[in-house]
C-alpha cells in the first residue's frame, strides 16, 4: 500500500471512486434497507446521549455519502456534512436531494477551517476516529469545541480496544496483513479512557464515556457556557 495513512484525502477519494465501493467502505453493505436501518440506530444514540433538538444547527464530520445525515435532517434546523472527501460528498449530495436545510462542505482532513467559530449547536462523529492518527482525532475534539456555541454538544465514537469484539477487531488486522501490506484506512481502535482524555483535555464540561454492544467506545460533552 503505497498511500500514507496521513493522506486522508487521496486515500479517501481512491475509495469512493463509485457508489459501491463508497457504501462498502462505510458500512460494509451496500443494502438500502440495512444502511438505513443502521442510520436510524445512530440517530437513536445520538438522541440517548447528546439529544437532538428542532432549532439545532448540527454538524457532521466525516459524513460519508449522508448516511446518518439523511435520516437526522428532517428533526433538526439545518445539517452540515464534512468530509475530507470530494467522491463522498458527490455521493452524499445525491443521496441528500430534496432536503433542503442540508448542506456539505469539503474540509482537508485535520480541521474544520471553514466553519466559523461558535456556529454550530451539535457536532458528531461516528465511524471516523477508527481511521484516523490520534492527533488527528485529537485534533477534531478541539475544533468540535471552537465552532460549537457555549452549551452546544459533542459525540464521538470508535471501536473499544477494551471490548470483546474490539479485540477480535484488533487481531483480526494484526494477523490478517504483514507490517507492510497493511491498508491506509485500516480500522485503529480506542479506549473509554482514551476518549474521555480527548474531551477532558480540550476543555469540555459534563463528560461522559460508555460502551455499548460489546464493541463500540463512545464519549460526549459540552461546550461550558451558556446557551444563548
Ligand atoms: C467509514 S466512513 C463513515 C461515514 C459516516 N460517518 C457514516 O457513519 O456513515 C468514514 C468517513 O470518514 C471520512 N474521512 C476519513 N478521514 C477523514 C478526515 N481526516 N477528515 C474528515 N473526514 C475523513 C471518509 O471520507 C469517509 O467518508
Amino acid at each position: 500500500m503505497s498511500q500514507l495513512r496521513g493522506d486522508y484525502k487521496s486515500v479517501w477519494n481512491s475509495l469512493s471512486g463509485s457508489k459501491e465501493e463508497a457504501y462498502l467502505v462505510v458500512s460494509g453493505y451496500t443494502d438500502e434497507d440495512k444502511f438505513h436501518a443502521d442510520a436510524e440506530d445512530t440517530a437513536d444514540i445520538l438522541r440517548e446521549t447528546v439529544g437532538i433538538r428542532p432549532d439545532d444547527i448540527v454538524l457532521e464530520i466525516g459524513c460519508g455519502v449522508g448516511r446518518v445525515g439523511r435520516v437526522l435532517s428532517p428533526f433538526v434546523k439545518e445539517w452540515i456534512g464534512c468530509d475530507v472527501s470530494a467522491n463522498m460528498l458527490r455521493l452524499a449530495g445525491r443521496r441528500l436531494l430534496g432536503l433542503h436545510n442540508t448542506r456539505l462542505q469539503e474540509i482537508s482532513g485535520y480541521d474544520l477551517q471553514p466553519i466559523p467559530d461558535a456556529a454550530v449547536d451539535l457536532v458528531y462523529t461516528t465511524v471516523v476516529f477508527m481511521h484516523l492518527e490520534e492527533w488527528d482525532r485529537y485534533n477534531y475534539v478541539l475544533e468540535a469545541k471552537r465552532v460549537l456555541k457555549p452549551g452546544g454538544r459533542f459525540y464521538c465514537d470508535n471501536v473499544d480496544l477494551a471490548s470483546p469484539a474490539g479485540w477480535a477487531v484488533f487481531e483480526e488486522s494484526r494477523l490478517r496483513f504483514k507490517p507492510h501490506e497493511r491498508p491506509s484506512q485500516i480500522s485503529k481502535c480506542s479506549t473509554q479512557p482514551e476518549l474521555q482524555a480527548f474531551l477532558d483535555h480540550a476543555g469540555f464540561g459534563d463528560v461522559r464515556v460508555a460502551g455499548r454492544l460489546n464493541f463500540w467506545a463512545y464519549g460526549w460533552g459540552t461546550k461550558p457556557g451558556e446557551a444563548g
